[in-house]
């Protein structure tokens, strides 16, 4: 059993902005604003599907900068932020003929600066919430028991978005929150969702939509199935609109509580 000291990552100090790279639009006391692609502010409640966090113990999939980590934590939680780290690759797509390895090495740099953006702000925030790193299909079972989940903006991204909440909810005793945007190329794929029974749409397209690190337009339908498999069948879904770079779009959240 991996003891505390080596499951959690030790802070790190980082003070230069410059080294940084920041996913989310931030007012960092000592430094400022910072722009991201994602301008939560504001807007932080429905993203997060009006869940009440006071006293609740938070299991974040994804924190990339820790814009909700902190968020969550200001409103009584105590959090656990899981997140890739240099050391653990992106689940690219591995077009053919396409340097996936040039991308990986890219995405390395890229995850080591948002970690870094994070370690800055926790410092700034006197945050005690705790890191650790690694990929979400392999989450350290010594992390122990949350009262709740987030998956925030990340499902699309995993290979196997299902492992992905079978592993995290195995540890999650009460909600999990899955949110997401619908981006307006995506809407035809939400409309089909309906008919004739919710499924995922593979969305890389070898002559045409390269996005390496997007895989699936899952719908709320289906994210309503996988949970209630997994043992969440009370779900509530909602819509907003939510800022990313400087445009609004329209986005979901399932809110789902366990029931078995
Ligand atoms: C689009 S960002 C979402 C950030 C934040 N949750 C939000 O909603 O604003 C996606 C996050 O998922 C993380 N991620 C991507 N693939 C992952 C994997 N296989 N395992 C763990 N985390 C992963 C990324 O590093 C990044 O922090």
């Amino acid at each position: 059993m991996a003891l505390d000291k080596d499951l959690y990552e030790k802070p790190r100090n980082v003070t230069d902005i410059n080294d940084c790279i920041f996913y989310h639009t931030m007012d960092i006391p000592e430094y400022g604003y910072v722009e991201g692609e994602f301008d939560l502010r504001g807007n932080e409640d429905k993203y997060l599907g009006g869940v009440d966090f006071k006293g609740k113990r938070v299991l974040e999939i994804g924190t990339a900068s820790g814009y909700l980590c902190f968020h969550m934590e200001r409103q009584g939680a105590e959090v656990v932020a899981f997140d890739l780290n240099e050391n653990y690759p992106w689940d690219i797509v591995p077009f053919a003929g396409f340097d996936s390895h040039g991308l990986v090495s890219e995405y390395r740099e890229g995850l080591r600066k948002i970690n870094n953006a994070f370690w800055l702000c926790h410092k700034v925030f006197n945050s005690r919430a705790r890191a650790v790193y690694g990929t979400v299909y392999n989450i350290p079972r010594e992390i122990g028991e949350v009262d709740i989940a987030t998956f925030c903006a990340t499902l699309v991204h995993f290979q196997n978005p299902f492992a992905a909440l079978q592993g995290a909810l195995s540890l999650t005793r009460e909600k999990v929150i899955v949110t997401d945007v619908i981006w307006d190329r995506l809407l035809p794929y939400y409309i089909l969702s309906f008919l004739p029974k919710p499924h995922m749409t593979f969305i890389p397209e070898h002559n045409g939509f390269r996005f390496p690190d997007t895989w699936w337009f899952l719908p709320p339908a289906l994210i309503k199935k996988y949970l209630g498999v997994l043992g969440f069948r009370k779900t509530t879904v909602k819509y907003f609109f939510q800022k990313y770079r400087n445009r609004k779009w329209l986005a979901y959240n399932v809110v789902g509580t366990r029931t078995l």
